[in-house]
């Protein structure tokens, strides 16, 4: 990379997608140049927000709103005006976080760097039992409960159906005023979607990757291409919430191989580029010339997921999901009763009742009705659990009352 894309503060600096990562060449560098300062929002956005070849498509928790964000999408960098580099701290260049799918990473980045491993604050009565609970959620399955909230995202992408110079797309409007095609010939078809519930899936910090040139068995369903590793046995896995983006994409069906298109021309002389020609014979032969790696000369259209965390997009506090919409136990008459002695000064059932705030989604638009009337928010049988951990014990099994966590650090 150059430098000018991350200390660029004019904003005029720019790339175009035909120089492969060089600026525009029309650009007057020197009055950029001389205004350098320090990264934004806006220029790492420059490229994170736009993933995919858009806004916030592949990347669901990044998109351009986070340059001026609402503080009921992002109270981080809404309300306090944080930077990237305010949670991605750098020092020379080594810039912290690790990707979902890119097996390099210069650093970590937790939430507990700056809230501890007990954020909350001991100001409420729910507080302990808060604190508990991070040993086995991620904070964002409670802090960011929906996903895109701001900005649509695509969550399928069918690269078989592209070609069709003929088809109309349908346009969806996601309530963001701006309609989304469903269908694009250059890139198949699409499906978008706004305010999502997240996939959960125990993740200890660890994924596994499809690389470059891996054969992949065929025949097995969905070829994962990242997921997270981990489970309900591992003391250090938790329960964090993805996006899981699905799509159709094209494998060799004799070395079992994701195929790369050469999809972009690379002068007017070209005469492979898919985005040209419509042929994809001609564009695996280049692409996977290109990348060297061996092609049979046939291709397969296979189904692809691939996982991505949600880290950014955390919502006020107040938005966070409450107890009754995971623990099915508490939502009737007995609720923390069922353990701690009754006491005149509390009133458990309006504690363990308390609902989660939706009225920022109902205001956008958003339906919100996974949010109020669910008690399995997480689908806690699919994670391994029996069914409610307060009545079937946890997975520490420190049920019944009185027996120690063991420690899981
Ligand atoms: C991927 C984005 C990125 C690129 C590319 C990049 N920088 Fe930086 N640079 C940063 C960040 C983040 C910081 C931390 C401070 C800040 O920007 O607020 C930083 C800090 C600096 C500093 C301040 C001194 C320091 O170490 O804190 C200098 C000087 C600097 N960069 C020069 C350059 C030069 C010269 C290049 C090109 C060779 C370059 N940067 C490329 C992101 C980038
Ligand atoms: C010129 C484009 C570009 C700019 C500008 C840019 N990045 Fe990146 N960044 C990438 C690409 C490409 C990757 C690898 C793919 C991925 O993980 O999404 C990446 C990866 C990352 C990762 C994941 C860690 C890793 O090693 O894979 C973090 C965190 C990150 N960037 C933060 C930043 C921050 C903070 C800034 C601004 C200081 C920034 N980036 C500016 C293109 C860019
Ligand atoms: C409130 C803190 C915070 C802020 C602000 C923040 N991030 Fe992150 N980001 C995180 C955390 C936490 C992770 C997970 C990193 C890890 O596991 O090491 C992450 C992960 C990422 C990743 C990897 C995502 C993936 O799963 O592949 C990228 C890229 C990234 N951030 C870019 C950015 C950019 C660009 C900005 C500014 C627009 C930004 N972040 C602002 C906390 C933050
Ligand atoms: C089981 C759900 C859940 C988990 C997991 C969770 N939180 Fe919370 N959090 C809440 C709720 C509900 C509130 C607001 C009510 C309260 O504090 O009484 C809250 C409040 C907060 C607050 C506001 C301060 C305060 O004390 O009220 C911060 C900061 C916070 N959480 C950070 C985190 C971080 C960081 C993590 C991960 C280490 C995390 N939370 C994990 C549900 C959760
Ligand atoms: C660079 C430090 C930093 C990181 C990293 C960070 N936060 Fe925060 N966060 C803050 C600060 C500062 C505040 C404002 C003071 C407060 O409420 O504790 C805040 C506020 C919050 C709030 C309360 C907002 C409200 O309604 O008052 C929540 C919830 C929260 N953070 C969750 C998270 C989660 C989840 C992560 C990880 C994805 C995270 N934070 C990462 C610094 C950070
Ligand atoms: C996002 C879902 C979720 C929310 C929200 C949630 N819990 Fe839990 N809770 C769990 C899971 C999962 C476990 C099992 C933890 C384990 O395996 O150790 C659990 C375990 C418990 C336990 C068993 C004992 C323990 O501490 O490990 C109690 C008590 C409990 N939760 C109370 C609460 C209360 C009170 C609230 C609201 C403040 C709440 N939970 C909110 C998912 C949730
Ligand atoms: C499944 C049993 C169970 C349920 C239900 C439960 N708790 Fe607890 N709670 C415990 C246990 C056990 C402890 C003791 C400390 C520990 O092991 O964490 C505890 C500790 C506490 C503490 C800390 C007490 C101290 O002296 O430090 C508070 C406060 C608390 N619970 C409030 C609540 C509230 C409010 C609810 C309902 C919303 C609730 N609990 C529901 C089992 C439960």
């Amino acid at each position: 990379m150059d430098c000018l894309v991350c200390h660029d503060t004019t904003g005029h600096y720019k790339k175009t997608p035909t120089s492969a990562g060089w600026p525009d060449k029309d650009l007057d560098l020197k009055p950029i140049a001389e205004k350098v300062g320090h990264s934004s929002r806006v220029s790492c956005g420059s490229c994170h927000f736009n993933g995919g070849g858009g806004d916030a498509i592949k990347h669901a928790d990044m998109g351009g709103n986070l340059a001026r964000p609402d503080p009921n999408c992002d109270v981080h960098m809404g309300s306090l005006d944080f930077s990237c580099r305010t949670c991605h701290t750098t020092r020379q260049h080594r810039i912290a976080g690790r990707s979902s799918s890119v097996a390099a990473a210069e650093g970590v980045v937790r939430c507990e760097q700056c809230h501890s491993e007990a954020p909350h604050l001991g100001n409420s009565l729910l507080d302990h039992h808060l604190n508990r609970h991070s040993r086995t959620l991620a904070c964002n399955t409670c802090h960011s409960p929906v996903y895109a909230k701001c900005a649509p995202t695509k969550t399928w992408w069918d690269w078989s159906k592209a070609g069709d110079k003929q088809r109309k797309p349908a346009m969806m409007d996601l309530g963001t005023g701006t309609p989304l095609p469903d269908y694009h010939p250059m890139k198949g078809e699409f499906r978008w979607q706004r305010a999502v519930k997240p996939s959960y899936d125990w993740f200890n910090g660890n994924m596994a990757r499809v690389l470059l040139g891996d054969a992949v068995p065929l025949d097995q369903g969905p070829v994962l291409l990242t997921r997270p590793l981990g489970s309900i046995r591992d003391p250090a896995a938790r329960i964090t919430p993805f996006k899981i983006m699905k799509g159709v994409q094209a494998f060799d069906p004799l070395y079992h191989t994701l195929l790369i298109p050469h999809l972009f021309p690379r002068n007017a002389e070209d005469t492979t580029a898919y985005w040209k020609h419509y042929d994809w014979q001609m564009a695996f032969i280049d692409g996977m010339a290109s990348a060297g790696l061996p092609y049979s000369g046939q291709w397969h259209w296979q189904e692809t997921w691939m996982y991505w965390r949600l880290e950014h997009e955390v919502m006020p506090a107040k938005m966070a999901l409450s107890c009754i919409q995971c623990h099915d136990s508490l939502r009737g008459e007995k609720t923390c009763d069922r353990c701690h002695q009754d006491s005149r000064h509390v009133d458990f059932k309006k504690l363990a009742h308390q609902p989660t705030d939706v009225s920022f989604l109902q205001q956008i638009g958003q339906s919100t009705v996974a949010l109020q009337g669910n008690n399995d928010y997480l689908d806690l049988k699919q994670l391994g659990y029996r069914g409610d951990p307060i009545v079937y014990g946890g997975r520490f099994k420190e049920l019944p009352l009185g027996q120690k966590i063991p420690s899981t650090r």
